[in-house]
């Protein structure tokens, strides 16, 4: 099938042959899925996994069948990779796909369209519009909030901390992408909690702030922001001569998904005329669930929202959000150009690029649409629900455990836990012996300084009988480790 000799089959078109040719280079395609291995990943080493693709020959002189390059990437790649949907794999934010997605991304590879320019994506740009405004809405963000897709979350977060920075110089009468940063840059900060994600570091060195601009505020013992912290920092920095530009809360806090009181963040914000963004890349879908939205009250207080598909959406990447509540803020870093966004367009024409930091962009929107029409909110609301239980569940296990102790008390989908008397080089080569394996992919990180391992629940099919058998695979690890005792 798809003779390589005749480079024409393999240019996608769309008339009946065309078609066929794509229904048949589709079935190769999942065909060569059927050798991912019975667990969540193989059991080959790292180096013998970098020799076996060091085997590939990338481009040869004369090409090979496309079934025969798809069945060698079968054996070669899928059954070596990592299963997100094997109920072994916890380690991360990273789940299973959903079908609607999946068969979505096969039109949206062969339709191609392009997110930066109308021209290059007429209906597909109202499709993009149409699902950040659905989503504005449904943040209860004013109306006319809308957003751009982006790469991933830290994308979002760049992309937001771009606006809060490029308002700062506003307020100066700067235009800060014109002329650089003005000399009171020095004196800007941005304010998150201690858990917050590096991407908002990773922002401020890009954006010239440097990542001493961001201070990070003290949490709870359960995690979340501490609220008195955050007023003796922010009297700190008053009393420095130092600007809060932006304070920024996290829906969903990478290793505990804990929810920082954003009510309370953003009336600090308003205070001090500081940019408010929520880093809600992963519990944003609880948006979607009468029973969990009340856990983001104050999420409609945002000047902008990171949202992530490709975490509790169950997309598979990229998909990610940034939602702004004014939409004339994305004015601040619009770059015009002669040959795409040109100014003069036909009437109720929108170009995103003018919203990017992205010039060519994928119509990732597509997918999350087929996504969310074909589940239906109830249904996604039931899974998000389910993932929550589980994790309350594994949290129980973990307590009642007389090996294992819990970290701090779950808040959305992930569940940390440490093993007293084993110290941190203990856990890691239990996660790492399990990892080789190919028992378990499971997460392990440090919560203020403490070595912990965790579950992060992403598959809704996981049962409660699955956690037990994970617990129980930990604690032989643990067991038949002669680890180094802390005490
Ligand atoms: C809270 C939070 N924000 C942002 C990110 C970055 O997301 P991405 O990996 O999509 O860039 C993550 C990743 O786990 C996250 O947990």
């Amino acid at each position: 099938m798809n003779d390589s000799s005749n480079w024409r089959d393999l240019v996608v078109s769309f008339d009946e042959a065309g078609l066929e040719q794509l229904r048949r280079g589709a079935g190769a395609a999942v065909n060569s899925l059927a050798t991912t291995p019975a667990g969540p990943r193989s059991r080959l080493s790292p180096h013998e996994i970098h020799e076996l693709i060091a085997t590939l020959d990338v481009c040869p002189d004369e090409g090979v069948a496309l079934d025969a390059v798809l069945e060698e990437l079968g054996t070669k790649v899928w059954a070596h990779g990592v299963v997100p949907s094997d109920p072994a794999c916890v380690a991360h934010l990273h789940p299973p796909s959903l079908l609607p997605a999946v068969v979505s991304e096969l039109a949206i590879a062969a339709a191609n369209q392009s997110m930066d320019s109308w021209d290059q994506s007429p209906a597909a740009t109202e499709v993009e519009l149409h699902l950040l405004g659905w989503l504005a809405k449904l943040i209860g963000l004013p109306a006319g909030a809308s957003g751009v897709m982006t790469s991933g979350g830290t994308a979002s977060n760049v992309l937001a901390m771009t606006l809060a920075r490029s308002a700062a110089a506003q307020r100066l009468g700067v235009d800060v992408l014109k002329s650089g940063l003005p000399p009171e840059a020095a004196r800007w900060r941005v304010l998150c909690s201690d858990q917050a994600h590096f991407s908002l570091q990773r922002a401020a060195q890009q954006l010239g702030l440097g990542r001493d601009a961001v201070v990070t505020v003290a949490t709870t013992a359960a995690g979340q922001m501490d609220l008195a912290a955050l007023d003796t920092t922010l009297e700190g920095l008053t009393t420095e001569g130092l600007e809060v530009i932006a304070l920024v809360a996290t829906a969903g806090t990478t290793d505990l998904g804990v929810i920082d009181p954003m009510v309370e963040i953003a009336a600090r914000a308003q205070r001090h005329d500081a940019w408010f963004h929520v880093d809600a890349a992963v519990a944003g879908a609880f948006l979607l669930s009468e029973r969990l939205r009340p856990l983001l009250a104050g999420l409609e207080l945002a000047d902008s929202v990171t949202v992530d598909f490709h975490k509790l959406w169950w997309q598979p990447f990229n998909a990610s959000a940034l939602i702004v509540a004014d939409v004339a803020r994305f004015d601040l870093l619009r770059v015009r150009s002669d040959y795409l966004d040109r100014g003069d367009e036909l009437d109720g024409v929108v170009n995103l690029v003018g919203r990017s930091l992205d010039t060519s962009r994928r119509f990732d929107a597509l997918k999350v649409v087929t996504s969310l029409r074909t589940l239906g909110r109830r249904n996604l609301a039931a899974m998000l629900e389910q993932l929550v239980a589980l994790t309350n569940y594994a949290a129980a296990r973990v307590e009642e455990s007389p090996h294992l102790a819990l970290v701090a008390a779950p808040a959305t989908v992930s569940c940390v836990f440490d093993a007293p008397g084993f110290d941190a080089d203990a856990l890691r080569d239990v996660q790492q012996r399990l990892l080789l394996r190919g028992e378990m992919v499971l997460g392990r990180t440090k919560i203020k300084g403490r070595a912990a391992l965790k579950f992060t629940f992403m598959n809704p099919l996981t049962t409660t009988d699955d956690v037990d058998q994970l617990i129980a695979l930990i604690t032989d690890e643990l067991a038949a480790s002669g680890a180094s005792r802390r005490s």
